[in-house]
């Protein structure tokens, strides 16, 4: 746990007996009016409104989002502790996701360190910058797995493996925790939205719920996280923001989760929307008594519930558990004591640095093939010279707002290096020629000659191309996954001319790169990297910094292959390309483009000797693989080693892998070491045939190597 969460806990504790009786004291004060208004949570405009100050005078408000600057939480503050009736401190929402002011990757980006200590800094970093600014409490971090990159939110998260989406939840939790609350969002199953449709229906097997879905959630909650939020999305027909099973049974009963649930932006009342509410006042009692202690916008619980409870509709018992809760978040917190909670902002340059750091890592390097014939053969595209002649082309290639991506905070455009000046500065040697192409959704060409020839002219053409940053994140679902307006086109057309391509890519979910793939020497993932996009491009672009970000989703090569994960199951048909009957399509291979993963590196790494320890385990025991790895390139790399379990046999279908362990290795070139990884049998879990989690005698296969699809093999016997 983090330093502030270990002393918000440990503050908590010490004064745990005199504090809790304070606390019931409190509770029996307050009105039913008064304990209904901690549990309302309206947004602001950036200030609170006239209107919002008197509810905060009335006691009818618990929090306020979107009041930003210590100059506007400040005054309202004061109004709350010093002129309503009990004095209780106000929370400050806000969604800081990837940074604050300053602006960090994607969340999905980031998850592509397959670094939980950068995951750790970013978010601790930001948290600091917010808590400066009055906010005391987080909508983040998004943990929600997803298999379908048409949703927009895919960006927000870590990607589709539930393991590396634990270890990143946690994180940043530790992370925002060291200086305001975090929430784990969105509980649950949101990222399942059918055919990629944001707010739509999911179906998801109480299975697949347990063992893909939710352990991200039980990770946030065993990091101590605050707070959870409550989904838009429906279950099986039972939408989130209702759904006793889910915040009652499973989060409070099984996890034993002490902070408050918090609804998303009017996930309330639109349980009326859902058709299972009829009455406002029955979409809040359904909340309510579900288990969401604090509702978002729709205003429902401080306006409408008091008359159930007197009408013995809802027990008081109920609204008094869900008022402690937010008491006990605002006394763990330390709002009781210091309520305005003055921070002083971190130093901007070491956070600077961090950003470029986080961002250099995050770079997921697809494709890096030689060009050149006789000669000058057969060196790869990347890295490139820092004397040659550079045609940086496209949309994205000079673009300030773009790369802060979506639900990027206080972010100013002004801040942000682009990719054409992270170029001039890294190689000031270079001639650079620049010329966009097009724009980002155009439908016109009139750009495309400039472009070609700057890239005739040019001993190699950079194209930085994507989608806009609010292409992805909420409310930001696509149809297609390629390249957005001409682009393609613009692409095509400067391939066409024989220099070689360089292909940046900006971009909040997978994109279907097949023509890309099949024609362009290199192809660089840089996500939406934030403030730094532009340094870490070059960084990486120039080999100053050797790729070593690897994909945290899965590419499909066509949108018919949605959705496509690497952790499936088998099928009774597995794929055979000599039997027409079994688990495939007529017109594309069923393999990824790119797999789960999968990123390349300026140097290339070798596995052997993989030996597994031992080799008959009890559910009790770790499990030991050791590999050698040794880098047989001629630069330092970083390799990301990934150790994947199948269970061969099991009393339900199992997957045909998994990951459960990885580190990051740094090797000299000619460097050979071996590397340990360790695995508890115990995690090797799966839901059995009576719904509980199981780890079933048999053997388990074992898969170290560099992605989902690739690998030395090992193997144990798991013993009773
Ligand atoms: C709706 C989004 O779904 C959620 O993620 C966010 O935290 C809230 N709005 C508050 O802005």
């Amino acid at each position: 746990m983090s330093r502030l969460g270990h002393s918000l806990l440990l503050a908590a504790l010490l004064a745990s007996p005199a504090a809790a009786q304070n606390l019931d004291s409190l509770l029996a004060r307050m009105t039913l009016e008064e304990k209904l208004g901690q549990l309302n949570l309206l947004s602001a405009g950036g200030r609170a409104s006239p209107e919002q100050m008197q509810l905060v005078r009335a006691g009818k408000l618990g929090g306020l989002f979107n009041v930003i600057g210590a100059e506007n939480t400040t005054p309202v503050q004061r109004i709350a502790v010093t002129e309503s009736r009990l004095k209780i401190p106000l929370l400050f929402g806000l969604d800081v996701i990837h940074g604050f002011r300053t602006i960090f990757p994607i969340p999905l980006g980031e998850a592509g360190t397959f670094d939980p200590e950068v995951a750790e800094a970013t978010a601790r970093a930001a948290g600091v910058e917010a808590a400066a600014a009055g906010i005391n409490w987080t909508y983040a971090p998004m943990v929600d797995i997803a298999h379908d990159p048409r949703w927009g939110r895919i960006a927000e998260g870590s990607g589709e493996d539930p393991y590396l989406g634990s270890l990143m939840a946690a994180a940043r939790v530790r992370g925002f925790q060291q200086s305001i609350f975090a929430t784990v969002k969105h509980f649950a199953g949101y990222g399942a939205a059918e055919a990629g449709r944001e707010y739509n229906e999911t179906e998801i097997s109480e299975r697949t719920m347990r063992e893909i879905y939710l352990p991200p959630f039980k990770a946030a909650v065993d990091a101590g996280v605050a707070s959870v939020m409550s989904a838009f999305n429906s279950i099986a027909g039972v939408p989130a923001s209702g759904n006793a099973w889910l915040t009652d049974t499973v989060l409070r009963q099984e996890w034993h989760f002490p902070g408050f649930v918090v609804s998303d932006w009017t996930s309330v009342i639109e349980l009326m929307q859902h058709g299972v509410a009829g009455s406002q006042a029955e979409a809040g009692r359904r909340a309510l008594t579900s288990g969401v202690d604090m509702d978002m916008q729709s205003g429902i619980y401080v306006d409408s519930l008091a008359a159930l409870v007197r009408a013995n509709r809802i027990p008081l018992a109920v609204v008094d558990s869900a008022v402690m809760r937010i008491l006990r978040a605002k006394l763990r917190l330390g709002l009781f004591r210091d309520p305005y909670r003055a921070r002083t902002s971190p130093s901007a340059a070491e956070t600077r640095a961090l950003a470029r750091r986080a961002a250099g890592e995050s770079i997921v390097l697809l494709k890096n093939e030689p060009v050149g014939r006789g000669a000058a053969c057969c060196a790869p595209t990347l890295p490139l010279s820092k004397t040659a002649t550079i045609a940086v082309i496209g949309p994205l290639a000079d673009n300030k707002p773009e790369p802060l991506g979506p639900w990027h905070t206080l972010g100013q455009a002004e801040d942000v290096v682009t990719v054409l000046q992270g170029i001039r500065a890294r190689a000031s040697a270079a001639q650079v020629v620049y010329a966009p192409g097009a724009g980002i959704e155009d439908t016109a060409t009139a750009g495309f000659a400039a472009a070609v020839a700057a890239a005739k002219r040019a001993n190699v053409a950079v194209l930085v191309l994507g989608e806009r940053g609010d292409m992805s994140g909420e409310a930001a679902s696509r149809a297609s996954l390629g390249l957005p307006g001409v682009q393609q086109q613009l692409l095509e057309a400067v391939a066409a001319t024989g220099t070689p391509v360089v292909l940046v890519l900006m971009n909040g979910r997978p994109l279907v790169l097949e023509w890309a793939s099949d024609h362009v020497p290199a192809i660089v993932e840089t996500w939406f990297l934030g403030v730094e996009a532009g340094n870490a491009t070059a960084d990486v672009l120039f080999g100053d910094v050797n790729p070593s970000g690897r994909l945290p989703v899965t590419f499909p090569r066509v949108l018919g292959q949605v959705p496509i994960y690497y952790n499936h199951r088998n099928t009774g048909r597995p794929p055979d390309p000599n039997n027409k009957f079994t688990s495939k399509y007529l017109d594309v291979p069923v393999t990824p483009r790119y797999a789960f993963g999968f990123g390349l590196s300026y140097t290339t790494f070798a596995y052997s000797d993989l030996k597994v320890s031992p080799a008959r385990a009890r559910v009790s025991d770790t499990v030991t693989a050791t590999v050698t790895l040794a880098n047989t390139g001629k630069r330092e790399g970083t390799e990301v080693v990934q150790l994947y379990v199948r269970d061969e046999v099991a009393s339900v279908s199992p997957r045909v892998r998994e990951l459960k362990a990885f580190q990051r290795v740094t090797l000299k070139p000619g460097e050979s070491r071996a590397v340990s990884l360790r695995v508890a049998v115990r995690d090797l879990w799966f839901i059995g045939l009576d719904m509980k989690p199981v780890v079933e005698p048999g053997t388990f296969r074992v898969y170290v190597g560099s992605n989902s699809a690739e690998g030395v093999e090992g193997g144990f016997e798991c013993i009773p």
